[in-house]
């Protein structure tokens, strides 16, 4: 029987090392190893032994068996690493292979002019608010000081929903959402950028646009702060050569009100087709925010005032860009885009 063991060994060790994968060996392990095999039913025989015998016999089949165990366990380390040699080297990739060549985007013009004067206005303080595009009439017009039949809003033929919603026709009514939002409590420090919808179509004009909202609101609020945020807003957007001038106007929601001009960055002032030749660029419009206004959005007008203004986007990128019709913006023509590369 000891012989036949030592036998069972040998062959084990010779076959465990011819063994080329992994389920061989898992076949082998099982040849040698389960309750079933040669080598574990001679531990049965061991009841027939005794003393010394039978110690003996024991600790023979226990060291065949460790050994026929760490042989496997070895053998299978060897097949593994070399299996996943084999896969490696079957999924080699060809680095050398040169990738595709995507096209490069650009930020549009309109996007890239809003980014500007967001930043200038958010390195004075100010924050940026969001509106809706679909406003209520409330908003738009009513705590704007323009009561329904008033005919101020003759200046903003809109596009009505319903009786009482609008696409918005200007940014303003966000003025009065932060305010309520505010509970007459100052101070207030935003600009809004956004669409906004007038019937009105032609080179400079489309019934689809953008403007930049502006609102200061504290205690202590003069026009002379207003003048200087936007002389500063100026020269840093069209350089510091620019100046800047107020002519008197009208909106309903600020008083006084007024048109803000920059001198003419083509002829520094002297006069050329692009300021008409009057030497004066009209920007903006802006003014000092009416008691009524502050009073229906939650302020105390007599402790309160602010300043108001609104840019339009797009009037702002093609002076400063030189565009010369508005609907470039909205052709989708990647010819004019792609022109505005920042780089
Ligand atoms: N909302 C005005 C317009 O669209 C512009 C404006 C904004 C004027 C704020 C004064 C103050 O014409």
């Amino acid at each position: 029987m000891i012989d036949k063991i030592k036998e069972i060994a040998r062959d084990a060790e010779k076959k465990i090392a011819n063994a080329e994968n992994i389920e061989e060996l898992n076949k082998l392990q099982l040849l040698y190893l389960s309750k079933k095999s040669t080598l574990m039913s001679f531990m049965s025989e061991m009841k027939n032994l005794v003393g010394e015998e039978r110690a003996k016999f024991g600790q023979l089949i226990n060291s065949v068996k460790q050994d026929i165990t760490k042989r496997i366990e070895e053998k299978k380390k060897i097949l593994e690493a070399k299996a996943l040699e084999e896969k490696l080297k079957k999924e080699v990739i060809d680095i050398s292979l040169p990738g595709y060549n995507y096209q490069k985007g650009t930020k549009h013009l309109f996007q890239r002019v809003v980014d500007e004067v967001s930043d200038i206005f958010i390195g004075m303080g100010y924050q940026i608010a969001e509106g809706k595009e679909v406003e209520e009439d409330h908003f738009n017009f009513e705590l704007l000081n323009v009561p329904k039949d008033h005919p101020a809003r003759d200046m903003q033929d809109s596009f009505f929903i319903d009786e009482t919603k609008l696409l918005r026709s200007q940014t303003s009514p966000v003025q009065a959402h932060v305010m309520l939002e505010k509970n007459g409590k100052g101070p207030i420090k935003i600009i809004s950028p956004g669409k906004v919808y007038r019937r009105d179509d032609d080179a400079t004009h489309s019934h689809q646009f953008g403007q930049i909202e502006g609102l200061v609101i504290d205690e202590h609020v003069s026009m002379s702060d207003l003048l200087g945020t936007l002389e500063l807003f100026v020269k840093k957007m069209f350089g510091e050569k620019r100046e800047i001038r107020m002519r008197p106007s009208y909106f309903p929601f600020t008083e006084p009100s007024v048109e803000v001009d920059i001198s003419c960055f083509e002829c520094g002032g002297k006069g050329c087709p692009l300021c008409k030749h009057t030497g004066w660029i009209e920007i903006l419009g802006a003014g000092m925010v009416h008691p009524n206004v502050l009073k229906m959005c939650g302020f105390d007008e007599k402790k309160y005032q602010g300043f108001a203004f609104g840019i339009g986007i797009e009037r702002v990128a093609m002076l400063r860009y030189g565009v010369d019709d508005i609907r470039r913006f909205y052709t989708n023509d990647m010819r004019f885009n792609e022109q505005f590369h920042k780089e």
